[in-house]
């Protein structure tokens, strides 16, 4: 076969990837050169733009190390990563709600007690984080391991000024007998993005901001349950309608009330204001979520 051209190329591609030997590697092959063949007959490229794509490709990959993974960024923004999350999390059964696990996860964070300060002295609003952990039944789930991380008091996470204070406002907690898990931090705000790369000129050339809507984010693991990943938002934050992300869904937005110095909910005295957060989770049985696949 040779001599191909605009009506017979797509054919031929479909042609030669169709011995693939795994059917699920067949399936998606064909289905990328179908749309990716049918994005370049819509948008019809000049020569200089298929290069401009190529090349935008490769800054992004360039852009990724273990510190910052801006294929990630891309998918996040392009709507790809809740895309992905809706088709694989979407039961409907009364579970909490997903949402992206985004790039500032940390693996195997340091584990706090119950009530623990997990600031490590960041600046801005103490903020008292409460919640429990359920099955579907809203049986408590003791022993459940909940990871935590949040921005600071000015939007940034603390593994993008790492040398500067050490991990921050991010912790490993494991619920109590009663389900229940706890933790002083401080307020985070909304922040942007990374938007000094690729990504960034993208969000700036489709005339979009890179801001999210200030939240916490929560990673929940317990036995027999599907592990769940979500944020918390805050209710009122300014974006919440035009998260750079896609990522918010109004069962998961709470406030972030504010209070006056005096007693806290955990007991303690506060002499400044605060503020608190409460969240119930709700966890998918492991046995359904794999039946649902
Ligand atoms: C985050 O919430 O940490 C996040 C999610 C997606 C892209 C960038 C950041
Ligand atoms: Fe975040």
């Amino acid at each position: 076969m040779r001599n191909f051209d605009e009506n017979t190329i797509t054919d031929a591609v479909l042609e030669r990837v169709s011995g693939a030997g795994d059917p699920r590697i067949k399936m998606i092959s064909e289905a990328l050169v179908r749309h990716l063949h049918a994005f370049l007959r819509e948008t019809r490229p000049s020569q200089a733009e298929w290069e401009q794509g190529i090349a935008f490709l490769t800054r992004t990959g360039h852009m990724c190390d273990d510190k910052r993974q801006e294929f990630i960024l891309l998918s996040d923004a392009l709507g790809a990563s809740m895309l992905v999350d809706a088709i694989n999390n979407s039961a409907g059964l009364g579970e909490t709600d997903s949402t992206v696990l985004g790039p500032f996860y940390v693996e195997g964070p340091a584990e706090f007690e119950n009530g623990a300060d997990i600031s490590n002295g960041m600046d801005g609003m103490p903020i008292y984080v409460s919640g429990m952990v359920a099955d579907l039944e809203g049986k408590p789930l003791a022993g459940a391991l909940v990871d935590v991380w949040h921005a600071d008091d000015h939007g940034y996470y603390d593994v993008q000024n790492f040398e500067e204070r050490g991990l921050a406002g991010r912790a490993r907690l494991r619920t109590d007998r009663q389900g229940r898990f706890s933790f002083w931090s401080i307020r985070p705000a909304s922040y942007p993005i990374p938007h000094d790369g690729p990504v960034g000129d993208m969000l700036k050339a489709q005339g979009r901001h890179p801001y999210r809507p200030a939240h916490v984010h929560f990673m929940i693991e317990a036995e027999g349950k599907q592990k769940l990943v979500t944020h918390v938002f805050a209710a009122g934050d300014q974006y919440l309608d035009s998260d750079a992300v896609f990522g918010v869904k109004d069962s998961i937005i709470r406030p972030f009330d504010e209070h006056a110095p005096g007693l806290a909910p955990d007991g303690s005295k506060r002499d400044a204001p605060y503020a608190t957060l409460t969240y119930d989770f709700r966890l998918l049985p492991a046995v359904r979520a794999a039946c649902a696949d």
